[in-house]
């Protein structure tokens, strides 16, 4: 399907908010390869060739296994600080102007890099980002998922000491017999200490994993969610209640979740009436920013201007950001479109 130039034209000048991005996954190869000469970090890589040949991934395990290994490089505060700020460089290409970003303590402090050090590079970058580009931010620290919940209970407790960076928490990682009941405990003490809930669920996992987040996690925002397609009372929920779903289109293709843009569903749950919205997950690993996401979508969905807006209004609607500047977002994107 040739998409229009008008459709493109649109996607590049309405104003966008990202909901779901993992920091470390807008780790470009160039910088990669730059942090592990500088920090003596080997990488299984020879070439920038080599690592665009590796990101050939069947499903979520063969793409983390290669996204922690390239965390590795990522030692110091600077470092942390290049990583956002070159995303931060992307949002401004993109036109994304209020972000919220995941970031895995654990990944970072398992190899002896410390808390500290992770969030004072990502945030120094953040207040840059707002006080050169006036980009809006909030951080969302994510639970390794393949680990337990003690760990996640000692990330927590890490964390309170940096509160007031941090607006809330996630469910990241190897979806897959991990599902949201092994967390219960640890999310409704961090509900308890006031943070905001998200959780990754219906990615790899089946519906059931989308009803326990919510029922069991109690989270204001399901990330990814693609897998509530398969039952009619879930779809009923969700529309009802407006839950956010922060879908991902780039990075379903490119782990299978579908196996084509054609086949991919969120054309479907927008037309039911479901609060979704495009987001990039891990930019550097899946071809693309969030621009590429809905490009790469309108090329093979028939979906209408109409539905442009409303996914970019979908993704102010659900952040975590107060009504009045939600509100001058929503403003801002009707102006674009005048
Ligand atoms: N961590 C980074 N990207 C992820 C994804 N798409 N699903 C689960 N965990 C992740
Ligand atoms: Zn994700």
């Amino acid at each position: 399907m040739a998409i229009k130039n008008m459709m493109i034209d649109l996607i590049k000048k309405l104003p966008k908010a990202e909901l779901h991005l993992h920091i470390e996954g807008s780790l470009e190869p160039e910088l990669m390869f730059r942090l592990a000469k500088k920090n003596n970090v080997s990488i299984p890589y020879k070439d920038i060739e080599d690592v665009r040949k590796a990101y050939n991934f069947t499903n979520l395990q063969t793409f983390l296994d290669i996204y922690y290994a390239g965390a590795n490089v990522l030692i110091t505060k600077d470092d942390f600080y290049d990583l956002t700020w070159e995303y931060v460089l992307k949002c401004v290409e993109n036109n994304v102007v209020h972000t919220e970003i995941f970031f895995d303590p654990q990944t970072h402090t398992a190899r002896g890099v410390s808390f500290e050090t992770v969030i004072t590079g990502i945030k120094e970058a953040l207040a840059d980002a707002k006080q050169k580009y006036g980009i809006t931010s909030c951080i969302i620290m994510c639970f390794l998922r393949h680990l337990s919940q003690q760990a996640a209970f000692a990330t927590l407790e890490e964390a309170l000491r940096f509160k007031e960076d941090i607006i809330g928490v996630g469910l990241d990682s190897s979806e897959l017999d991990n599902p949201p009941s092994k967390f219960t405990e640890v999310f409704k003490k961090a509900k308890d200490e006031g943070f905001k809930l998200v959780a990754h669920a219906g990615e790899e996992g089946d519906f059931s994993y989308i009803y326990e987040a919510l029922d069991l996690l109690a989270i204001n925002r399901i990330d990814h969610g693609v897998q509530s397609i398969n039952s009619a009372a879930l779809m009923q929920r969700l529309k009802e209640e407006q839950i956010p779903l922060t879908v991902c289109p780039n990075s379903n293709i490119a782990l299978k979740v579908f196996e084509t843009y054609q086949q991919h569903n969120i054309k479907a749950l927008l037309d039911y009436g479901l609060n979704v919205s495009i987001n990039s997950d891990d930019p550097a690993y899946f071809k693309g920013y969030i621009n590429q996401n809905f490009i790469n979508l309108c090329e093979h969905l028939p979906l209408t201007q109409k539905d442009i807006i409303t996914l970019v209004k979908n993704s102010f609607r659900s952040s975590f950001i107060d009504n009045d500047l939600k509100e001058a977002y929503l403003a801002k994107v009707d102006l674009a479109l005048q």
